[in-house]
């Protein structure tokens, strides 16, 4: 499974392909506030600092305002993918945009059928936000599992990515239902590989490798 770090924050975008670990990057409105930064010159750096697909979301409400300004978004880089709300006006802006060969993400997923409508428009990736709808007493994981079967049954080639992720957990169902990507936010990387138990056991062979005799004038790690 993929892993996107979900941020529009360059230095945790710079850190996360310094470690190797992450494919992409998912923004959104949010995120991007968080920055200060103007768009359009955050969006370009973003891109060129990724080495995969960055997802930057569409502002506009109406078909073709959502198509003019994937387009402008689309022409920031060749790894743009275009964030597109799923609602009609969403919907039948991705299928032209498709048509066009511009990449798109349905965003804001909350239902399986909203997953499937953008699946049959063309999309190249859905988002479905599990962690909100965690928070709304529904069980995210279990749409993610129902659009995996749906598109494994029909062939839809739109790819899953698990969004709002807000723990390892999800993580970790994400790949078990066989999500093609899940984006998350830095602090659930970092938990990724962290657990307790591995660092109570490097401090517990760190301990016992000092009392290993070692040579005169060797080093304690050689
Ligand atoms: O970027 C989309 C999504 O991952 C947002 O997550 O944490 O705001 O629900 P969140």
């Amino acid at each position: 499974m993929k892993l996107f770090l979900d941020t529009a924050d360059l230095d945790q975008i710079r850190e996360a392909v310094r470690w190797g670990i992450i494919d992409g990057v998912t923004t959104n409105p949010a995120l991007v506030a968080k920055t200060g930064r103007e768009s359009g010159e955050l969006y370009a750096e973003i891109c060129a600092t990724v080495p995969g697909p960055v997802s930057l979301e569409c502002v506009a409400m109406d078909v073709d305002g959502i198509v003019v300004e994937a387009r402008r978004l689309a022409a920031i880089a060749k790894n743009a993918v275009i964030k597109v709300p799923v609602m009609r006006e969403g919907l039948i802006a991705v299928r032209r945009l498709s048509e066009e060969g511009i990449k798109t993400n349905v965003t804001l997923v909350c239902s399986t059928m909203q997953a499937m409508l953008a699946a049959k428009q063309g999309a190249t990736y859905v988002s479905p936000f599990v962690g909100r709808l965690d928070l709304m007493g529904q069980d995210g994981m279990e749409s993610i599992r129902q659009m995996k079967t749906i598109f494994d049954n029909y062939g839809f080639a739109t790819q899953i990515l698990v969004a709002s992720a807000r723990h390892p957990r999800h993580v970790l169902e994400a790949a078990l239902a066989g999500a093609h990507v899940c984006t998350i936010p830095m602090d659930v990387l970092e938990l990724l590989y962290q657990h307790p138990m591995t660092d109570v056991g490097i401090q517990q062979f760190l301990a016992a490798w000092a009392k290993v005799p070692q040579k005169a004038g060797a080093s304690r790690a050689a």
